[in-house]
């Protein structure tokens, strides 16, 4: 049997099933929050009524979207550096309490021939796109265990589920699929002790990463291409997805990978 707490139904509470999606005064802390998704998605709970905690490198971009969040907590930190991982964790905890989400969103890619690739540039995206994932979602996911609640949401990729056939990029699609089996594992070891790990799978959308595809003709009809719908993601086309999975809506979903892809993996 498990420890935690089970939603009651909602035909017994008569609750908006709405309702669920709402992160109301809980705790977020997005990783990667300096740009692209991550941004997106720190104003996502935030409007979804979470406190939003901002975590990424660049300090600058950090307090500027800060200032924009109510209630909010910019906390400059590399995912890679065990220090800066131990400062951001005690620092949320003393300014705001417990982490109810963390969503592990800090990605790095490039995209170079495997036989090309530098075993030392492989290792430095692994240690952002996986290695780090684990570190912080053991250090957060103690809290929450002893807690006996928390939803973890990482932030993986189409390219955790495939391969990326002719825009090589070995070391992004090996962490990108570890972080797929890291959530099952998590999932599966923490699934009793009432800590949900999944992961959001997204197709193509606009960052700067993707900016040297999709902000080019060749690119861009690359990605149209090989995506059903002929087109790139909007931002907020991964809204439903994020707060389905970070919120009480999921409450029976843990070890889940989610495609917001436009059709990508049906093909
Ligand atoms: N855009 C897409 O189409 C797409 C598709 C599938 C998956 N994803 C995933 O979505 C996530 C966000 O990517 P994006 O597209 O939004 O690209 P992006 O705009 O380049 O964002 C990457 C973020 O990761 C942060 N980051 C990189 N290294 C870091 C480190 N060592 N410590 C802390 N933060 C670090 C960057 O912040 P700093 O530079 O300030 O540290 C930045 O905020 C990634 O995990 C990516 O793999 C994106």
């Amino acid at each position: 049997m498990s420890n935690h707490t089970v939603p009651a139904p909602l035909a017994a509470t008569g609750e908006d099933p709405l309702a669920r999606f709402r992160v109301d005064g809980r705790v977020a802390v997005i990783t990667g929050a300096s740009s692209g998704l991550g941004a997106h998605l720190a104003r996502l709970l935030s409007s979804a009524g979470a406190r939003v905690v901002l975590a990424a490198r660049r300090e600058a971009p950090l307090k500027e979207l800060a200032a924009q969040l109510p209630g909010s907590l910019a906390v400059p930190c590399d995912v890679t550096l065990a220090a800066d991982r131990e400062r951001l964790v005690r620092t949320v905890s003393e300014e705001f309490g417990a982490i109810d989400i963390l969503v592990n969103n800090a990605g790095l890619s490039q995209t170079v021939p495997a036989e090309q690739h530098t075993v030392e540039s492989f290792s430095e995206i692994v240690a952002v796109n996986l290695t780090a994932v684990f570190a912080l979602s053991t250090a957060v996911g103690t809290g929450m265990l002893e807690r006996g609640r928390g939803s973890i949401v990482n932030i993986a990729s189409i390219y955790g589920m495939v391969a990326s056939g002719s825009l090589p990029q070995a070391a992004y699609t090996a962490s990108k699929g570890g972080v797929v089996n890291l959530t099952r594992e998590l999932a599966a070891e923490w699934g009793a002790r009432g800590v949900r790990v999944n992961a959001l799978c997204p197709g193509w959308f606009w960052s700067e990463m993707t900016e040297s595809m999709l902000g080019t003709d060749k690119g861009r009809s690359w990605v149209e291409r090989r995506t059903p719908m002929r087109r790139a993601g909007q931002l907020d086309e991964l809204d439903g997805a994020l707060l389905f999975l970070a919120s009480d809506a999921s409450s029976y979903v843990t070890g889940a990978s989610v495609p917001v892809d436009g059709g990508y993996l049906a093909l």
